[in-house]
């Protein structure tokens, strides 16, 4: 694949280096994710654009943030089949409902000088259906359909007896359509044939299988990293590619043929999650050498090749990081589960490169925003405590870690049909899938202030839209003012994550701990912490000596007999001079002199 990378080698051609994360920053990141039409509107067209981003960058700024990742705000389709940036008609350019490049260079510009790293969604596996290429695709009677007919998968279809039009290519389901009405494949009448879309018609994807087609894709990333962009988010990475037969998926054991089957009743062993999308992220990373390269991946059921394997092949194919639905757990699974999953994590990234992202979005009513996911498995009673456990936990994790906007305030998912009146919705799949999976209610604006309209995202009467009483409450300007809120609470642990080498470097070993206690030790050169949580509403001792060496109890500052006292949903991060949250530290009694420590101590490390 040498030939895809020649035309970006750098230094007058001489090979340059992989990309090493672990030399080129200081260890994984803690990022925010901005959703640039709902973060803020400086024109008061009710959409959110670059410049209303640029004038708040001093908020991820002082929130302590390594870097600030945009969903795309390239040109793209108008309307719904526009999916939110996600339908691309021209990747170097911006979207006049955003701004233009010069407002984004000068975005990147002051991003920089704030110390923030600028990451973009690189929507990589599929154009808009008004792209230029697609319609000279599409086109047999274009003047450039020769040069672009095999940009994108075409198929003729199987010829059906008696029928005109042939008969579907294969069983392949879209992941944004109803069941019976959810083929991945759409006919084109000016072709007579039809095109592979994994999402919305809208959307058709690009034959990444073809190397010329995969150049001209890398060619738009230079176009942005030329600009000073630091890194890209491959959007639905895991899509890249499709099996050149184009044989049928696999059907869930047992799912065939029952009616009503869908995208979620295949192994995608065929139509995505194809072993040849590791060479593609090899060119990449030949490509780009010095920057940060992520990707989304999704893929299918358990048991077929699922997310997490996947991901971290793309990893050792020389990806940075990569997230997938799985990390969703944490905050509202056991602690059985959790030990389960950050086990396989660690067999499977062994070399770290997990990307754990809070919320995204994407959140829907079954996947919401982490706020309202673990309100809903921990109870009202014990939410705010819940969700900030939940917090150092994911801060306290191996890899990655991205906040989406409102994240650090706990706003909760907005609910559709009451905080968002249906006929204010954005999200096609609302439409095209069910209004379950309707992902409004994780995209609402963020609530700057609560004194101004729309809480200060924008001065429009139709902001992109509306902005739930619920966030209102939670905006910045009155969580800023309180000491004890999510976001100062937030704030603090950003800031002291960033001063941890050993969460920011370090190893990951789970603990061998049992019932409703999640134990793990990070570990660096120059730092030993120990992460341990009571993922319960119960309250129950815990004794590190249980499960820990005297050299580690001594290199942490405890004793053998020590007790960690944990209240529901409690925390103790030892080693990293955290006070315990919701935990206290009992002190074995020291035989020669009785208790020589006071009965309870704050461990202050
Ligand atoms: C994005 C979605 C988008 C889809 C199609 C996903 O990775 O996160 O928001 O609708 O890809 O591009």
């Amino acid at each position: 694949m040498g030939s895809v990378s020649d035309s970006f080698s750098r230094n007058n051609g001489e090979a340059v280096g992989l990309y090493d994360k672990r030399l080129k920053n200081d260890g994984d990141e803690v990022i925010y994710q901005i959703y640039p039409s709902t973060f803020a509107d400086s024109n008061g067209d009710g959409h959110g654009d670059i410049n209303g981003i640029t004038s708040r960058l001093d908020h991820p700024q002082n929130m302590g943030y390594d870097a600030v990742l945009f969903t795309p705000v390239y040109n793209f389709k108008p309307g719904p089949e526009g999916d939110g940036g996600y339908a691309v008609e021209d990747y170097c350019s911006i979207d006049p409902a955003y701004g233009s490049i010069e407002d984004f260079d000068r975005l990147i510009e002051e991003a920089h000088k704030r110390g923030l790293k600028v990451y973009i969604d690189f929507v990589l596996p599929h154009s808009a259906d008004t792209h230029s290429w697609f319609k000279a695709s599409s086109d047999p009677a274009h003047p450039e359909h020769e040069k672009y007919k095999d940009h994108y998968v075409w198929h003729p279809g199987n010829p059906v007896e008696g029928k005109e039009r042939p008969g579907l290519p294969n069983n392949w389901k879209t992941v944004f359509g109803k069941p019976g009405a959810d083929s991945a494949w759409t006919w084109n009448d000016k072709r007579e044939a039809y095109y592979l879309r994994h999402f919305l018609p809208s959307q058709p994807a690009l034959n990444l299988n073809l190397e010329h087609v995969r150049k001209a894709m890398y060619e738009q990333v230079k176009f942005w990293i030329d600009r000073g962009v630091d890194g890209v988010r491959n959007d639905s990475g895991s899509y890249a590619n499709c099996d050149p037969q184009y044989r049928d998926n696999e059907w869930l054991r047992g799912h065939y043929p029952y009616e009503g089957l869908g995208w979620g009743d295949q192994y995608f062993s065929n139509s995505m999650c194809q072993e040849s999308t590791n060479d593609l992220v090899r060119e990449m990373r030949e490509c780009f050498p010095d920057s940060m390269i992520t990707a989304e991946v999704i893929a299918g059921a358990p048991g077929g090749r699922e997310s997490i394997e996947i991901a971290s092949e793309y990893v050792k194919a020389g990806m940075d990081y990569c997230y997938t639905t799985y990390e969703r757990a944490i905050g509202s699974s056991k602690a059985g589960y959790i030990r389960g999953l950050l086990s396989y994590i660690e067999t499977k990234f062994p070399e770290g490169g997990m990307w754990y992202t809070i919320s995204t979005h994407d959140g829907y009513d079954e996947s919401p925003r982490t706020y309202t996911r673990v309100a809903n498995y921990v109870g009202p009673e014990y939410a705010d405590i819940a969700y900030r456990q939940t917090l150092q936990l994911f801060m306290s994790v191996r890899g990655m870690v991205s906040f989406f906007q409102g994240d650090e305030l706990g706003l909760p998912q907005a609910r559709i049909g009451t905080d968002i009146p249906y006929d204010k919705i954005q999200d096609p799949i609302a439409d095209t899938k069910g209004m379950q999976y309707c992902r409004d209610g994780s995209r609402t604006p963020f609530p700057f202030d609560s004194t101004k309209k729309n809480a200060g995202f924008s001065t429009s009467d139709n902001p992109y839209l509306p902005v739930p009483e619920s966030h209102r409450a939670l905006a910045v300007d009155i969580q800023e003012k309180d000491p004890n809120s999510t976001l100062s609470f937030t704030k603090d642990l950003i800031h002291w994550r960033k001063q941890q080498p050993a969460l920011k470097k370090g190893t990951l070993n789970i603990l061998n701990t049992y019932g409703d206690t999640l134990a793990f030790l990070r570990e660096s050169d120059d730092q030993t912490v120990l992460c341990a949580f009571n993922l319960s509403g119960n309250s129950f001792p815990f004794t590190p000596s249980d499960v820990l060496d005297q050299e580690k109890l001594e290199e942490l500052g405890l004793r053998t007999g020590d007790v960690i006292e944990f209240a529901p949903y409690g925390a103790a991060i030892i080693g990293a001079n955290r006070p315990l949250f919701n935990a206290k530290l009992i002190p074995a009694p020291s035989p020669s002199l009785g208790q020589d420590r006071p009965k309870e101590f704050s461990l202050s490390l």
